[in-house]
Order: C-alpha cells, then sequence, then structure tokens
C-alpha cells in the first residue's frame, strides 16, 4: 500500500468553483499537496457553480492558474494529468436543492468505487451573502450529519459586525456542529505566524521577558504597497479595518499576547487566544479619535510609479468615505500587559510590503555606563519580520571595538531561507492540510470572531456617524496620514520602520 493511500479519501467541494479564489489558491494549494504526496489517490475536487463548462474547459482554465500560482512552477502536462483527472465540475444554483443532491449522489459514487468511507469538506469560495444559504442547502440534503467526516471552510468577511457575524455564527450551527466549522485566515497558515508559538513557548530565554516588567510596547504593522486592484466593489463596503484589522491584525494580536497554552490541542490554543481578545480594553465610544486613526491614499508612487488616488480606483465611489488606512492603540487589561500600549496599524499602498511585530523592551533601570558610552544608545527590541523578509532579528548594545568604552545598538538575525532548506508550504497548503485532517487549530471559532467584533464596534459605530473631513489624507507611497504618527508619538513611542 502507497503511503498516501493510508490518507483518508476526501472529496473537496467548492462552492464558488469558477471564481478567482479557486483559480489563484485553493487549486494550486491543493495541486502543491498532490505534488509533494501527502494527498490520498482516493481524493476528488468538485467545483460547483453557476455558469455552464465541461470537466475539460474547467481543467484547462485551471491549468492555467497552478502554472503561475503553484510554488511548483509550471507543471507539464503529465503531471497535470495525473492531478486533474480528480477535478470534476458540476453546474448548479446555490439556491436549488437539486445541486446538493446531485453532490450527494456523486460522492456516494465516488465511496462505492472507492470502496472506502469518504470525508466531505465544503469549501465556501462564494460571495459572502451565500454564507447563509448553502449551510443550510447542506443540512437539508443531509450531506452535514456524518460530524467527524463533514466540515465547511468558511472565508472571511465573517460577517460586517458584532450582530451579523452573530446571525450567520448561529446560521452555520444549525446545520454544523462548531467543530465542523472551520473560519479561514490566511495569516495563520503563514508559517512565520505559526513560528510565533514556537519562538515564545519552545525557548525558555524569551517568555520570562515578554510582560509589562520589561516590555515598554509593541507593535503590529501590516503594510501593503499594492491598492485594491479588481476589488473595488468589495473594499468600498469593507474598508481596512473590516478587510485587514478585524481578522488578521487581531489574530497577530492573540499570538503576540497570549498566555502559553498547556497542551497543542485546538481548543486549548483558542481559548488562550480568545482570553486576549477578551482582556482588550474597551474602547470608550466618546474617545475613539484618541485611540484609533484612519486615512484614505491619495494619488502618488510606489514602486517608482504614478498610482491613482483610492477613490479613482475601479468600483470605488467618486466621493468615497471608506478607509485604506488605520492604526489603533489598545490595552490588554490582564497581569502580563497592564499599561503597555499595543499599536496596530494596516494600509494598502504604503511605500513597501512589510509585515511585522516589534517588541520594543524598556530602557535598563540604571545606566552605568558613562553618558558620552551611550550617545548611540537605543533599546533592545525585538523585530518579527512575518513577510516578505522572513525571519527574527533582536537588537542589543554592544561594545564598539576600541579602547574607550561606547556602545553601539547590533543585531542577531535569523533568516527563514538561510536556516531551513524548504519546501516552504503557502499559507493555503498548510491550512487545507489542516482542514483535511479535521485539524482545527488554526482557524477561528465563532468566539473569537465575535470577540474581534466587539472590540471594534465602537469604532465602526463612530466613523459611521462621523465621516472623515479630510480624505484622502496620505499620498500613495507615503507611510499613511500624520495622524498615525501622532497617535504613537504621544507617549514618546515610534512606528519601526522595516528591516
Ligand atoms: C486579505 C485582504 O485578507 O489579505 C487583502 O482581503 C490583503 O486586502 C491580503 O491584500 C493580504 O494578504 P497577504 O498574505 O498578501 O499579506
Amino acid at each position: 500500500m502507497k503511503a498516501e493511500d493510508k490518507l483518508i479519501p476526501t472529496v473537496f467541494t467548492i462552492f464558488g468553483g469558477a471564481g478567482d479564489l479557486t483559480w489563484r489558491k485553493l487549486v494550486p494549494a491543493l495541486f502543491d499537496l498532490s505534488f509533494d504526496r501527502s494527498m490520498s489517490s482516493h481524493f476528488s475536487i468538485i467545483a460547483v457553480d453557476r455558469v455552464s463548462l465541461s470537466d475539460e474547459e474547467f481543467r484547462k482554465r485551471l491549468h492555467d492558474g497552478v502554472n503561475k500560482f503553484s510554488r511548483h512552477g509550471v507543471v507539464s502536462g503529465k503531471k497535470w494529468d495525473q492531478f486533474s483527472a480528480h477535478i470534476y465540475y458540476q453546474q448548479g444554483d446555490f439556491k436549488k436543492s437539486e445541486t446538493y443532491s446531485a453532490l450527494r449522489v456523486r460522492c456516494e459514487k465516488l465511496e462505492k468505487e472507492w470502496k472506502k468511507k469518504l470525508q466531505m469538506i465544503f469549501y465556501m469560495a462564494t460571495p459572502p451573502v451565500m454564507f447563509s444559504e448553502i449551510p443550510k442547502f447542506l443540512g437539508d440534503a443531509a450531506l452535514t450529519e456524518e460530524r467527524k467526516r463533514s466540515r465547511i471552510v468558511v472565508e472571511k468577511p465573517i460577517g460586517y459586525s458584532l450582530d451579523s457575524a452573530r446571525e450567520l455564527n448561529e446560521t452555520f450551527t444549525k446545520s454544523f456542529l462548531e467543530s465542523q466549522i472551520f473560519r479561514i485566515d490566511h495569516y495563520l497558515g503563514k508559517e512565520t505566524v505559526q513560528n510565533i508559538l514556537a519562538f515564545r513557548f519552545a525557548n525558555p530565554l524569551f517568555e520570562p521577558i515578554w510582560n509589562r516588567r520589561y516590555v515598554e510596547y509593541v507593535t503590529i504593522s501590516v503594510a501593503e504597497d499594492i491598492g485594491i486592484g479588481h476589488r473595488g466593489g468589495y473594499y468600498d463596503k469593507a474598508g481596512a479595518l473590516r478587510d485587514m484589522v478585524q481578522n488578521h491584525l487581531m489574530q497577530l494580536l492573540c499570538l503576540v499576547a497570549m498566555e502559553p497554552m498547556v497542551s497543542f490541542e485546538a481548543d486549548e490554543i483558542r481559548n488562550k487566544k480568545a482570553d486576549v481578545l477578551h482582556a482588550v480594553r474597551p474602547i470608550p465610544l466618546n474617545a475613539v479619535n484618541q485611540y484609533v486613526v484612519r486615512g484614505q491614499y491619495d494619488n502618488g508612487k510606489t514602486g517608482g510609479k504614478k498610482v491613482c488616488s483610492y477613490r479613482e480606483e475601479d468600483g470605488v465611489s467618486a466621493d468615497s468615505q471608506t478607509e485604506t488606512f488605520v492604526a489603533m492603540q489598545l490595552f490588554v487589561d490582564n497581569w502580563r500587559w497592564q499599561d503597555v500600549p499595543f499599536y496596530l496599524r494596516t494600509g494598502k499602498r504604503l511605500p513597501l510590503q512589510a509585515s511585522e511585530i516589534v517588541i520594543q523592551f524598556r530602557r535598563v533601570p540604571h545606566r552605568s555606563f558613562p553618558a558620552e558610552a551611550s550617545l548611540d544608545w537605543q533599546p533592545a527590541r525585538i523585530v518579527i519580520s512575518i513577510q516578505p523578509d522572513e525571519g527574527i532579528i533582536l537588537r542589543f548594545q554592544a561594545k564598539q571595538p576600541g579602547p574607550k568604552v561606547l556602545l553601539k545598538p547590533v543585531e542577531m538575525r535569523f533568516n527563514y531561507r538561510e536556516s531551513f532548506s524548504g519546501p516552504f508550504p503557502e499559507a493555503y497548503e498548510t491550512l487545507l492540510w489542516d482542514v483535511i485532517q479535521n485539524d482545527a487549530t488554526e482557524f477561528m471559532r465563532a468566539d473569537q470572531v465575535e470577540a474581534a467584533w466587539q472590540i471594534l464596534m465602537p469604532v465602526l459605530e463612530v466613523w459611521e456617524n462621523e465621516k472623515p473631513v479630510d480624505f484622502p489624507n496620505y499620498s500613495a507611497g507615503t507611510w499613511g496620514p500624520q495622524s498615525a504618527d501622532k497617535l504613537i508619538n504621544k507617549q514618546g513611542h515610534h512606528w519601526i520602520l522595516p528591516f
């Protein structure tokens, strides 16, 4: 028996299978998994969508996506034929029960062919309006009853506000148990993000200083140089707070601030993360502007090229008041972090792409060196670089060689690509593998999603009522509006430029 045959036979159904996500992310990731032989040979992808396509037409389209986005590069005809023989296209209306009975018939047929009990994964790659419809139809078609063998994967946005997220979560649980619901946040599949727990809890070195006694402040930045591409329609309704902060930045905050887990069980880790969100000090409604600032990009230059303003992007209204930049200060009210500011920022059309977490340490309690020795003195810091340069940098003081005592900040660097030879799986690959393995550790539970919304609700409420008067307020290719610097400088802190 080949090793992969020990794996659970799986039917991976993608609702919205003809869409961009399937083409760009899901199928390339599934291909990469299969290329590295981690996939069972009893494996089928069924893409369900409205447009009419034959299996052959659909496979051809996917081949192009795999050539572009697989980490194995251009895929030879033979390799592709082997893989694509597992892909089927099913035309169907998501709102008609026939679609689901047809799916059921296919699964039963495959089960007979394979002579093995299979598991069913339902991936929602549809527009969010369908999120509340499809689970119900799946439930009615009795496709969700095998609790350990069927699960649903949901992309963000999980709701648009706390209430809508709750409503959606309730809808899911009418057809699925919470243990069958995998809410995906692709940041949690990134190697460097996963490494945060290893760095913190697999070394005795850092954890003892990872608290209010030693840490002065923390910054979490997710900077993007790209604009919004063709996603104007979606983005203009969402904005940076919903698109990035509610999910990716909140998850990074959880990983940096959480208490050590007792075991590596999914719920144990998720409990610890949820604790962080519950401990975030509520942002007072009457002081939102003191803690949170927003921005929108004007025209400017990124990567040496002229780019248009947000309001000129396709699908965006000419007087749009949607934010493309957010910076905020949060506090985590618990023993470990009381009064340590956490600054979060994210924006589009910033000078470069860089996601970094910086732990800035306090000054030493007493400076024993002569004043002139420490003219160049800088606080110690740890920089966790998530992308594009994946690694960790520790900055500390060293004595400059020479007869005089002169201190100088120096760096110790760990770089993923130098230390490990790969392969480095893409985030979706890691997460889809976890779904196939029924491991929910890196997926968000309902309570986490709702707790993250809860933190942001005062901001959304105030922004809804107080429209920005200064948009656009930063030029493309700059580090956001000046208000973001003011927010952090108030306490003598700084955004740290990417390394
Ligand atoms: C997505 C957002 O979730 O994350 C996009 O919707 C954003 O707006 C993207 O560009 C960033 O992901 P990454 O992996 O490129 O940092």
